[in-house]
């Protein structure tokens, strides 16, 4: 805001200075006399000079307090520039965060708004959607039409850091509906769009329990209370809909199963859209069979994770780029991170589900 009213005043000084010089040029011409007579008359060089008297009396003294009053002028406003520079700076970082997000907005826009179509995928708002798409079978080469579902992406930064959102920006999911954006995956988009549409994406995120406004992109703390009991409202639904079917006797037991595949209106983040293949488009094999993220069945997640607690931690915190995980796991940074999202139980029922496959 400071910022802003500094700028006006400097508008304000530009406007004098501009009408200044204008009445100066006017006022110029019409005393200028058109040349008429001797040139040794009229050239100003050659004009008799006012005497001494009034070059050392009253011209001297208006001259001198011009040079006073300049000074002043001088030392008040270098100090006064001093005191605004920190928050003329201040005003354009916040001002370049509010352009970046609608210069990402525009990227982010539907086709029909001229942008890049996340919107049609993903939801103006990052909630979630589908997306049209069709898959191959690899041996009989058949063609299908699939409605592919495209995850929410305001909660991405509660499973991802930065770096991994730009990894998948850049690259896309090349085997599904998500095309790589960035130039170095083949994409449309240089480093300066991904880094705007990445502030478009802080500017969508779910506000965080434990963030002040003063800070958008804060990325401590963890859902609201009311979305974690949506997740939970819709995990216990399809809790429910499994112990109805007879597939476990309490909704407890059911827990694990429903967590994983979970989707709906709790945003489509679930285990089974990256390790059941086909589950996205609605034609799951193998349940944690594998797909984008590792096959977890048959006992090999319990031989990479011998120690129950280390496997919950690592689906808190998900895995990281280089970094150890299990025994012999070396992460990439593609397996998300629930721990901002589930709760300590909820995150336990899935281990459990997850180490009966
Ligand atoms: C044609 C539909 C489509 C378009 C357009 C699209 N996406 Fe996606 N996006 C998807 C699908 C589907 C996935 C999930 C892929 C998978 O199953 O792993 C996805 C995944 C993602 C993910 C990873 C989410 C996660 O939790 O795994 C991010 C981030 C993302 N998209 C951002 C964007 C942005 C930003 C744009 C616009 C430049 C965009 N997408 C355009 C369909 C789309
Ligand atoms: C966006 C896709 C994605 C989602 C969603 C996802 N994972 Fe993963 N997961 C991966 C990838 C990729 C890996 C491989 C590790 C890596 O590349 O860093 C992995 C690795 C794992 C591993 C380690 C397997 C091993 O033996 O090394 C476990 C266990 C796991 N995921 C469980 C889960 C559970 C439980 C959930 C749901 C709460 C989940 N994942 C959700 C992609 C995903």
């Amino acid at each position: 805001m400071l910022a802003a009213s500094t700028t006006a005043i400097g508008w304000v000084i530009f406007t004098i200075t501009v009408l200044g010089w204008v009445v100066y040029y006017f006022a110029n011409r019409r005393s200028a006399q058109a040349e008429l007579g001797s040139e040794v008359e009229l050239a100003p060089n050659r004009k008799p000079y006012y005497d001494d008297e009034t070059l050392e009396g009253r011209r001297l003294e208006r001259v001198q307090l011009f040079g006073v009053l300049l000074l002043a002028l001088i030392v008040i406003m270098l100090p006064l520039y001093w005191v605004f520079e920190p928050h003329r700076q201040a005003g354009a970082v916040s001002g370049k965060e509010g352009r970046f997000v609608s210069w990402g907005g525009k990227l982010y826009a539907t086709t029909a708004e001229g942008g890049f179509n996340c919107a049609g995928c993903h939801g103006a708002s990052g909630g979630g959607g589908v997306a049209p798409y069709s898959v191959s079978d690899p041996l009989t080469g058949e063609v299908k039409a699939v409605s592919w579902t495209a995850p929410a992406l305001n909660t991405i930064f509660y499973r991802y850091d930065e770096s991994e959102v730009k990894f998948i920006l850049v690259y896309g999911r090349p085997f599904s509906p998500m095309s790589p954006w960035g130039l170095a995956g083949g994409g449309p988009m240089n480093d300066q769009q991904i880094e705007t549409l990445i502030a478009k994406l802080w500017s969508l995120q779910i506000p965080r329990e434990g963030c002040t406004e003063d800070d958008p992109n804060c990325d401590v703390g963890t859902l609201p209370a009311s979305e974690k009991q949506r997740i939970d409202a819709d995990a216990t639904t399809a809790a429910k809909a499994l112990v109805a079917a007879g597939k476990y006797a309490t909704v407890d037991e059911a827990m694990g199963e429903a967590l994983f595949n979970l989707s709906t209106s709790s945003g489509a983040y679930s285990c089974a859209r990256c390790h059941t293949q086909g589950w996205s488009w609605g034609d799951p094999g193998p349940t944690g069979q594998g797909a984008f993220g590792w096959n977890l069945t048959g006992g090999a997640t319990a031989k990479h994770f011998p120690d129950q607690a280390d496997m919950e931690s690592f689906i808190a915190a998900g895995s990281e780029y280089g970094k150890r995980y299990g025994v012999q796991g070396q992460g990439s940074g593609r397996m998300p991170g629930f721990g901002a999202m589930l709760t300590e139980e909820q995150i336990q029922a899935v281990v459990e589900y997850v180490r009966s496959l």
